[in-house]
């Protein structure tokens, strides 16, 4: 038996499917490449096994996603592939609805055909927009502040009447803010031309490739200042990926559909980031304070209570941590997987 991982080329999914390989399953990776790297497939055999499966191809294409599970036996499936930029959903709504919900439409379509029922999906803190109360649990109110978060929102709800309706177990992993890589250094990140997120960008002026960082606002309503976020080790999600699946497979409360934050519970401003990188890193990381980016929350951090009852899982990785891992892989790769 198998479990097949739709985006596993990414940055979550790879990272996922070496947790997944390690602890004893058989991974079988589909990607269509259309934000990944050739050389990021290469990167996750050479920390598996060089054989590991992998099928190019859309998670939208249903036939291509039903022969990959049945080509390879698959039981179990998480499915990550989507787009995940925010102002890349702001300039191409209809293109991000297409992918989003598309490739969740195909994989549960896949899914049925071949009997196969148990699914963790990729979802997002996006779908709380901006908080009212803090920590967010399972049960804060959902409201998407922008077109990506709407397709994570429609995913969860095509995914619980699908559970509704019998066929389908499935965990909605709500991640919070991923940072980190693994710890060879040599499977990161990799965002294709200029990073949206944080920390890439920060490490990509750390190493010379941008002049200086954007502080995105230091007016929000917060002790420092800068914007609040939970920001959570990507190895410590992708073990909540194992957690999730190994809950779904021996039905521990995980009938039907359930929704699950991962993060730490801890947050961290903006302007923390800075300072913390600056420590790993030795030297300050140039930066200047614009004005607010629009679409941002002033402030979100996860109650993780309920993967810790659920699923046994916490996240066990401080934020030096999460900083000296992409720092690593960074400075391994300072021009990402293009030079490897
Ligand atoms: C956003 C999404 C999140 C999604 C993630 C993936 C929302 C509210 N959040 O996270 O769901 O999974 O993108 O791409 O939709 N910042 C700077 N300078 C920069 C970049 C960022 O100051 O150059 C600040 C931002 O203003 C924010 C924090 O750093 O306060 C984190 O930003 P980012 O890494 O882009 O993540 P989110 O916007 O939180």
């Amino acid at each position: 038996m198998a479990v097949l991982v739709t985006g596993g080329a990414g940055y979550i999914g790879s990272h996922t499917a070496v947790v997944l390989h390690e602890a004893g399953r058989d991974v079988v990776v589909l990607d269509d490449l259309s934000n990944s790297s050739p050389a990021a497939v290469d990167a996750l055999r050479a920390l598996t096994r060089p054989d590991l499966p992998f099928v190019e191809a859309d998670a939208a294409d249903v036939d291509a996603v039903g022969r990959a599970i049945a080509d390879h036996g698959v039981d179990e499936v998480v499915h990550f592939a989507a787009f995940k930029s925010v102002s890349g959903s702001i300039a191409d709504p209809d293109g991000y609805h297409r992918n989003n919900v598309g490739s969740t439409v195909g994989v549960v379509e896949a899914m049925r055909h071949n009997g196969v029922s148990r699914m963790v999906f990729s979802s997002s803190c996006t779908v709380y927009g901006e908080p009212t109360d803090l920590p967010v649990t399972e049960d804060s109110p959902i409201s998407a502040s922008n077109p990506y978060g709407a397709t994570k929102v429609a995913c969860e709800e095509l995914l619980a009447a699908e559970a509704e309706a019998g066929g389908l177990d499935v965990l909605l992993l709500r991640y919070f803010n991923p940072v980190g890589a693994h710890a060879s250094g040599d499977l990161g990140e990799d965002p294709r031309g200029t990073p949206d997120n944080l920390v890439p960008y920060l490490m990509q002026v750390a190493v010379g490739r941008r002049e200086s960082l954007s502080v995105f606002g230091d007016d929000y309503d917060t002790p420092d200042g800068s914007a609040i976020r939970d920001y959570i080790h990507v190895v410590d999600l992708a073990e909540g990926h194992l957690a999730a699946l190994d809950a779904l497979a021996a039905d521990r409360g995980s009938r039907g559909c359930t929704a699950v934050n991962l993060g730490t519970g801890t947050g961290y401003s903006v302007l923390d980031v800075l300072a913390a990188a600056g420590r790993v890193i030795g030297r300050p990381v140039p930066h200047q304070v614009v004005g607010r980016r629009d679409g941002d929350i002033q402030r979100i951090w996860a109650d993780p209570s309920l993967a810790a009852d659920l699923l046994g899982w916490r996240a066990g990785r401080g934020l030096d941590e999460m900083l000296a891992d992409h720092w690593r892989w960074q400075q391994r790769h300072p021009d990402g997987y293009a030079a490897t």
